[in-house]
């Protein structure tokens, strides 16, 4: 079976990740989490105290983005994949609502996404790979054989999000939630470079309405035509 590039775009909180590891496990893909990356940059700029009253230091960005590799591995325990920065698992420290309130100022510098593109478009050449993000089909893998856009209605979002945030001991109420939801779709589809865009081959999924395993079920048979081999006729 050929192997393809799968880039899965979409709003936030609308279970892209979960989905895009689902396909990987089945297909023996690697899955990279593009959103990681960012969040990984914002964390080595916390780190360094460049980020101070929403201003970005481009001397420490600079540095930052010369010296900071991020990479993944798959946890032998959990056989999840784990996000690495310079060697350090960093996989729940990215994940804290710090690096939350400032990832999507940092992933909207040019600089930045120059470098994570590049970086992603390496890891997708020897295809077998399942991206997901914002832009991946749209500026990182224009070329993927199968390019999907995921939404979901804001409030449904916003339900399941509370419920992550409760599972782990978060508290906010689901009018707060809805209103972060909205707000960052609007940064990342207002933003100035490469912002969240359906790409005109992309199938739409919206989930509002569907399980994981309907999920699964209508994408495998999408794959299936997609990795067949072509038949020259007669
Ligand atoms: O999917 P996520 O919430 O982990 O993404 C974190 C931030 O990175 C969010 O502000 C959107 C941004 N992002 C991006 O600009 N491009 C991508 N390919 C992936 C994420």
């Amino acid at each position: 079976m050929k192997k393809i590039v799968i880039a899965i775009d979409g709003h936030a909180s609308c279970g892209k990740s979960t989905f895009a590891k689902r396909i990987a496990q089945q297909m023996g893909y690697l899955y990279v989490d593009s959103g990681a990356m960012y969040r990984a940059i914002t964390l080595a700029l916390l780190r360094r105290n460049a980020i101070v009253d929403g201003q970005i230091d481009t001397n420490i960005l600079t540095q930052v983005l010369d010296n900071c590799t991020v990479s993944f591995r798959l946890n032998a325990d959990t056989h999840l994949p784990e996000t690495l920065l310079n060697g350090e698992v960093v996989e729940h420290e990215i994940r804290t609502p710090q690096v939350a309130a400032h990832v999507s100022q940092v992933a909207a510098l040019p600089e930045v996404r120059q470098l994570m593109v590049r970086q992603q478009q390496l890891l997708g050449e020897q295809k077998g790979i399942v991206m997901d993000g914002r832009d991946i089909g749209t500026a990182v893998f224009p070329n993927a054989e199968l390019k999907i856009f995921m939404t979901a209605e804001p409030r449904i979002r916003a339900q399941r999000r509370l419920l992550e945030m409760q599972a782990k001991g978060e508290t906010m109420s689901l009018e707060q939630v809805l209103a972060s939801v909205v707000e960052r779709d609007r940064i990342d589809e207002n933003r100035e470079h490469s912002p969240l865009r359906r790409a005109n081959d992309a199938v739409l999924l919206d989930n509002s309405n569907l399980t994981v395993e309907q999920q699964m079920e209508w994408v495998m048979r999408i794959i299936a035509e997609r990795t067949a081999p072509k038949h020259n006729c007669c």
